[in-house]
């Protein structure tokens, strides 16, 4: 199946679930201690990424500090306040180099510097200062498997076929008599042949994404050298970390084999669907993962995989056999899941809970619609928001949240192909309206442009913003945002919900989804209502071992009683609750 960065189709994959391994029992937790910030590892081992939330932040749509309606770094920093109240240990900033903007940052012309449409380097190290006074960790976005064609490296290569550069990325002859097709039938992600012909060398050039984006050539050494320094070199200013894009089409087959074509069928750009064989996968990113993982070990640093993957075997392979490789691959198999379904849900996160290393949940990011409308029924939205951050920020594992979710913010797609931002929308228009949508600008108040910039913004703000909004959300206790703040406030005080296994209860209920958090005799308790009915649940925890005839309410959606009965707890339509055994 074509991987889509974009809205995937409401389709559950059916996984196998894999029985308990061996390999999971030889994973060694991770001892290392972050000198910068001097936080101990905890009893059980867990390193602070472990019990960390991380925050994505897409820097243009953040907080603008200079009113030019494009957010920026200082922007980021002058609501690092706001997030340390929120309950954020760290923020993932999506890419903020200099860029000409083709894929919105992730193409990227100069890795050692700012977009000045952000700020300089000298705002990025006061970022990282402030944010070390507040114990929030700065993570960039590593886009490393290519760059923009502005890049000084790519312009190198395409001066001529002897360049020293040329090697850096991917270049073949063409096929046919005149070399006047493209090498083979790869396409690109976002439409068409994944090739580009350089008519100065007669050459074509290989760009899984758009043609201003040339993959780079992973197999020559000097390409993973370079690479290597530019983490160094951020690391070595503060970072503490990266999201590393795309890693699995960083490598291509080496006999640039033709991609099986599958059916008749044609995606949103008209082109043929293929097995993505030969352009994805290939085992040596393996390699080249965990040398890079050494270098973030050898600096404290932790990285972040953008690891689509529906395959338990890939995913096990993407930790390493010795925790050596991505330290946190992100599942997004739960984007998958874009139904209230408690036994979809439960598949996934057996799958992910099982798969033997420490679990990353994500629910949305700047290449998926937003919780508030894929899962809202468009009366309960409020309550499904509080929902499913119950679900993610619940579970055993790290969670990296999306910004605006905690406020409710939903989709702003564009109404007219000509207000549309991101290419991808203007080449899929209109089967596909692209990402704008769920990038529009944070909500900080009421006034407006939503109190980002007194200037239009970038992109419209959506215009539910009067109500949804970060001011107007933390003077009412009954907001997304108050939720969201005592679920992370308990998230990081309850060992149980730090430290406690996972485990599954009724698990024949379609309608809701339960599960308990166990840890030494102390056990948390999570019943979701995914229905939109008020449900009665008995909780069957003696099948699991665990004796107790109540609970109290650590946290509801909807004003649960102090104590419960676990016969009988009462969870209204789409409602959460959280309690704890006596
Ligand atoms: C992954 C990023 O998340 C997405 O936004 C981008 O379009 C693709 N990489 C291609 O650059």
């Amino acid at each position: 199946m074509r991987k889509c960065w974009l809205r995937l189709a409401p389709v559950v994959l059916a996984l196998v679930l894999p029985a308990a391994s061996g390999w999971a029992q030889n994973q060694s937790p991770d001892h290392r201690v972050d000198p910068a910030v001097n936080k101990p590892v905890d009893d059980e081992g867990h390193a602070w990424w472990q019990h960390a939330v991380f925050y994505e932040i897409y820097p243009r749509s953040f907080a603008d500090s200079n009113n030019d309606g494009v957010g920026d770094i200082p922007g980021i920093t002058s609501k690092l306040d706001y997030l340390r109240w929120l309950g954020v240990d760290a923020i993932w900033i999506a890419p903020m180099f200099p860029s000409p903007e083709v894929d919105w940052g992730y193409d990227v012309s100069d890795y050692y510097n700012v977009n000045p449409d952000y700020g300089t380097l000298k705002d990025m190290d006061a970022l990282v200062a402030q944010g070390k006074q507040r114990d929030i960790r700065v993570l960039l976005d590593f886009v490393l498997t290519y760059t923009s064609d502005q890049n000084k490296w790519f312009q190198e290569a395409m001066s001529s076929r002897t360049n020293p550069k040329r090697d850096w990325y991917i270049w073949r002859e063409g096929k046919g008599a005149g070399a006047e097709q493209p090498p083979n039938n790869w396409t690109s992600n976002f439409g068409g042949s994944a090739w580009k012909h350089d008519a100065a060398s007669g050459e074509w050039y290989y760009h899984y994404f758009y043609p201003p984006q040339p993959n780079l050539n992973w197999r020559n050494p000097e390409v993973e050298k370079n690479m290597f320094d530019v983490t160094r070199w951020w690391y070595e200013r503060g970072i503490a970390g990266f999201r590393l894009d795309a890693v699995d089409v960083m490598f291509v087959d080496s006999r640039f084999q033709d991609n099986p074509v599958v059916g008749n069928e044609k995606n949103a750009f008209g082109d043929p669907v293929e097995h993505e064989i030969n352009d994805k996968n290939q085992p040596e990113l393996h390699g080249v993962l965990q040398r890079l993982r050494k270098v973030a070990d050898e600096h404290n640093a932790v990285l972040i995989g953008e690891t689509w993957t529906n395959d338990i075997d890939q995913l096990k392979r993407y930790y390493g056999k010795h925790s050596d490789e991505v330290t946190m691959p992100m599942d997004f198999m739960f984007t998958m899941v874009n139904k209230l379904s408690p036994p979809d849900f439960r598949k996934q996160i057996d799958w992910v809970d099982g798969s033997g290393g420490w679990p990353v949940y994500v629910l949305s990011n700047h290449d998926i619609q937003r919780v508030y409308d894929r899962y809202g029924d468009g009366v309960h939205n409020d309550q499904i928001a509080k929902l499913m951050a119950s679900l993610y920020l619940t579970l055993r594992g790290t969670a990296v949240m999306y910004y605006g979710e905690e406020i409710g913010m939903e989709n702003n797609d564009p109404k007219r192909p000509e207000d549309v931002k991101d290419s991808r929308g203007r080449v899929g228009w209109p089967k596909d309206k692209g990402r704008d949508g769920e990038r529009t600008p944070m909500q900080w108040s009421a006034e407006a442009n939503a109190g980002f910039a007194v200037t239009a913004p970038w992109l419209p703000v959506d215009e539910r913003y009067k109500t949804y909004n970060v001011s107007s959300e933390k003077s009412d206790s009954k907001s997304i945002l108050n939720y969201y703040r005592q679920l992370l406030t308990l998230r990081h005080t309850n060992k149980a919900l730090l430290d406690g296994k996972y485990v599954a209860l009724n698990e024949n209920d379609s309608n809701v989804l339960a599960y308990a958090r166990s840890y030494k005799g102390q056990n948390v308790v999570v019943v979701l209502n995914m229905s939109g009915v008020a449900q009665k649940v008995k909780l069957n925890l003696a099948a699991k071992g665990v004796e107790a005839r109540s609970a109290k309410t650590l946290l509801s959606s909807f004003g649960a009683p102090e104590r419960v009965s676990l016969n009988e707890i009462s969870v209204e339509a789409f409602g959460a609750w959280i309690g704890e055994t006596e």
